[in-house]
C-alpha cells in the first residue's frame, strides 16, 4: 500500500497533483503524478485511485495525521514510529519484519485512511459520499426519542473504500504475511467505528429539551490512537494453521487471539542499535528521562550504555505582575536544565554497516 501526500499545483483544465508517497515495502519516495507513476500499486487500487482521485488526496493528507499519531504513541519508547520522515526504506524494513510494530503500523494506517475518507465526505470534499444517508427520520436512545439532523459520519463508506483499497495489495498474494496484515487491517478499521459518538442538540421551550436532534460523529483519533496501544500492548504472536486460513496461538501458554487483537509471527529486535536489516534505527542521541523507571527512562531507553547530560539554559516568564489596567508583565528569566542523551555504542562494530 501507498500513502501519499499530494498538492494541486495548477488549476488550467484539470487540477494536476504532484504527490509525495511512501509505499510500503518498495520505499520510493519522490514527487510522482498521481496514480499511475505510484509504485507498488497493484491493479485494483490503480483502477481505483483513477476512479477516484478526490479519495486519493484525501487518503494522502490524512497520512501526516496518523504518522504524528504513531509517533505520539511511541515518543516513550526506543521504537518512535519515526522513521517515515527521512529513511523511509527503514520503515519499509520494520514493516517486512513480521512484528508486533508493523501489525500496529498495519493496524493505524487502516484507522488513518478510515477516518479521512469518512471526514472528507462529511466535509462534501468528494463525488463519492456525503453524510450518512441513512440517519434519516426517527430513532431512540437511552434518553428517549430524537430525530436524526445535521450530518452524520459517514464511517461504513469509509470503511467500505478502505478495504477496498487498502485490502486489495494483500488480497493479490496469498501468504501468511497477507493474512497477518488483512486481520490488522481490519482491526485499524474496526478501532475506528468504536468511537463513534451520538452527538445531540436541545430544542423545546427554553431548552427543555423535549425535542432532540442528533448525529453520529467520529471521535478524536488520539482514542483510536490509545486503543491501538493498548492492542499493541496485548498482540497475539500466532502462527498460520495447516490450512492457511486461520492462527493459532504460538505459545500454547497464552491466551487465543480473538478478532480484535493485533496478531504478529516474529519476534521485535530491541531496537537499541542500529540495525538497517531488522528496521532499529537505535537509540543513541535519544533523549530520556532521568527519573523515569519506565520506557523513557535512561536505563531502558539507552539499553545501559549511559547517557550523556547538557546543560541547557532556557527562557521562562517568571516575576509577573498585574499592571493596572489590564495587563501582566513578566520578566524573562534563564533557567538551566538538564537533557539526557543516550550514548553510541562504544565500539564501531556494534554497528550494522548497511
Ligand atoms: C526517533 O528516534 C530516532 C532515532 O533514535 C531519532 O533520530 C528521532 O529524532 C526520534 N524522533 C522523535 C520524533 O522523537
Ligand atoms: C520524568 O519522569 C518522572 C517520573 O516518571 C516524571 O514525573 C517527570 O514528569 C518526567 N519528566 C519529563 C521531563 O518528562
Amino acid at each position: 500500500m501507498c500513502v501519499c501526500v499530494c498538492r494541486a499545483v495548477a488549476r488550467i483544465a484539470k487540477p494536476l497533483c504532484v504527490c509525495v508517497c511512501v509505499c510500503r515495502y518498495i520505499g520510493a519516495l519522490g514527487a510522482r503524478v498521481i496514480c499511475d507513476n505510484i509504485p507498488g500499486l497493484v491493479n485494483k487500487q490503480r483502477q481505483l485511485c483513477q476512479r477516484h482521485p478526490d479519495i486519493m488526496q484525501s487518503i494522502g493528507e490524512g497520512t501526516k495525521d496518523w504518522v504524528r499519531e504513531c509517533q505520539h504513541q511511541f515518543r516513550h519508547h526506543r521504537w518512535n514510529c519515526s522513521t517515515l520522515d527521512r529513511d523511509h526504506t527503514v520503515f519499509g524494513r520494520v514493516l517486512l519484519r513480521s512484528s508486533r510494530e508493523a501489525a500496529f503500523v498495519y493496524a493505524i494506517s487502516s484507522a488513518g485512511v478510515v477516518y479521512a475518507i469518512t471526514r472528507a465526505c462529511s466535509q462534501g470534499d468528494l463525488k463519492a459520499c456525503n453524510c450518512d444517508p441513512h440517519k434519516r427520520g426517527r430513532a431512540s436512545d437511552e434518553h428517549g426519542d430524537f430525530d436524526w439532523g445535521g450530518c452524520s459520519d459517514n464511517i461504513d463508506y469509509g470503511i467500505k473504500f478502505a478495504k477496498d483499497f487498502v485490502d486489495a495489495k494483500e488480497r493479490s498474494v496469498k501468504d501468511a504475511r497477507a493474512l497477518m496484515n488483512l486481520h490488522n487491517n481490519r482491526c485499524g478499521r474496526m478501532a475506528v467505528k468504536r468511537f463513534l459518538k451520538l452527538e445531540c442538540k436541545c430544542h423545546g421551550v427554553s431548552g427543555s429539551c423535549t425535542l432532540r436532534t442528533c448525529w453520529l460523529a467520529m471521535s478524536d483519533f488520539r482514542k483510536t490512537g490509545d486503543f491501538l496501544r493498548r492492542k499493541y500492548n496485548g498482540a497475539v504472536e500466532v502462527t498460520v494453521t495447516q490450512d492457511g486460513t486461520g492462527f493459532a496461538v504460538a505459545n500454547k501458554d497464552f491466551r487465543k487471539a480473538t478478532k480484535n487483537d493485533l496478531v504478529y509471527f516474529e519476534n521485535s529486535p530491541d531496537y537499541c542499535l542500529m540495525n538497517k536489516a531488522a528496521g532499529s534505527l537505535g537509540t543513541a542521541g535519544r533523549v530520556c528521562n532521568r527519573s523515569s523507571r519506565g520506557t523513557d527512562g535512561c536505563e531502558v531507553m539507552c539499553c545501559g550504555r549511559g547517557y550523556d547530560t547538557t546543560r541547557v539554559r532556557r527562557i521562562t516568564k517568571c516575576e509577573c505582575k498585574f499592571k493596572w489596567c489590564c495587563a501582566v508583565e513578566c520578566k524573562d528569566c534563564e533557567e538551566a536544565v538538564d537533557i539526557h542523551t543516550c550514548k553510541a555504542p562504544k565500539r564501531a562494530e556494534w554497528q550494522d554497516q548497511t
